[in-house]
């Protein structure tokens, strides 16, 4: 039998792209720079499955073609917001994506970003390396205590729940959830979590909102200047979701007016750009989208992906299939 052809769009842990290369006929964008729409689409033309992630945009048009011959898409991440999934399926095209193997390392950067920017770590990290340090003294960056404190979780699947394991269990925090549907009640009492009915009721109650929903139109500005003032002005905001879920020039302004304590992003609008705004808020800690990146995850996210394509052409329903 063939082996099916199949494109990488970004460069993969090696030993994920051993392992495919045994599988498939394999292609790999050695560049590792993001493909453009025009590249993805010429790229459905000519092969079996097309394997991207979060750096590739794939709307609506780049479905259009006389003749498609990618029949899946396995998206190298859990978030699949840039692929319009409506459109694939209408050109008969499966997506599956990779979730559970990333929750974990993703819910410790939002616990990183939550510790450091309530500690001010990033201003005293900052402070020593520029030789501005003077030694101790009791009022030097005194920051806001984690443990005990109230966390809003805003989306409460595999991540969210990671997230809540780590604030109860770890930190002794009090968690508040707010999530599309009815979470199961065992659910909830494992982190002897609250579910309120709306984001509105959530803000005003936390000490700590940490952001879990996906990303895409649905959820495009859901914090928004409107919803920054119902915070509180000690407030902080962690956002390792998606870059378009926050509204970046609102939540620009209320770091800088005191609208809110602090914020922690992993990401961004207009990923790799970040809002000048943004740049010097020293109540801001910011990195580069490290949600998912341990050797272990990014491994466990290409196996992921490869027992997606193999059940797929080997006649199977692939287990983690979104389209
Ligand atoms: C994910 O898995 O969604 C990460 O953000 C990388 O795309």
């Amino acid at each position: 039998m063939t082996k099916p052809r199949v494109l990488v769009t970004r460069r993969w842990p090696e030993a994920v792209e051993a392992k495919m290369a045994e599988v498939f006929d394999l292609t790999i964008n050695r560049d590792d720079r993001p493909l453009g729409p025009d590249d993805i689409r010429a790229a459905m033309a000519d092969y079996d499955a097309v394997l991207p992630t979060v750096t590739d945009r794939l709307p609506a048009p780049v479905f259009d073609l006389p003749k498609t011959r990618t029949r899946i898409l396995a998206n190298y991440g859990v978030g699949f917001a840039h692929i319009d999934t409506e459109a694939a399926k209408s050109h008969g095209i499966a997506v599956t994506n990779t979730p559970d193997v990333l929750s974990e390392c993703t819910a410790d950067i939002a616990m990183t970003l939550m510790l450091m920017v309530a500690r001010r770590a990033g201003e005293g990290e900052r402070e020593l390396r520029e030789g501005r340090w003077t030694g101790w003294r009791p009022t030097h960056l005194i920051g806001t205590k984690v443990s005990g404190a109230t966390l809003g979780i805003i989306g409460f699947g595999r991540i969210g729940q990671a997230m809540a394991q780590r604030a109860h269990h770890g930190f002794g925090m009090k968690i508040l959830v707010q999530n599309r549907s009815k979470v199961a009640p065992e659910i909830l009492a494992r982190y002897n979590a609250v579910q309120v009915d709306t984001v509105e009721d959530l803000l005003p109650q936390c000490d700590f909102v940490s952001l879990h929903c996906p990303g895409g139109a649905a959820n495009r500005h859901l914090i928004n200047a409107r919803r920054l003032d119902l915070m509180k002005p000690t407030a902080f905001l962690i956002n390792t979701a998606r870059g378009e879920v926050v509204a970046e020039h609102a939540l620009a302004q209320a770091l800088w007016f005191g609208t809110i304590g602090g914020a922690g992003l992993d990401v961004f609008e207009r990923e790799p750009l970040i809002h000048p705004d943004l740049k010097d808020a020293d109540n801001l800690v910011m990195l580069p989208h490290l949600g998912s990146a341990t050797r272990e995850t990014r491994e466990g996210m290409g196996m992921r992906v490869l027992q997606n394509l193999r059940d797929f052409f080997e006649g199977r329903e692939p287990q983690d299939r979104v389209a």
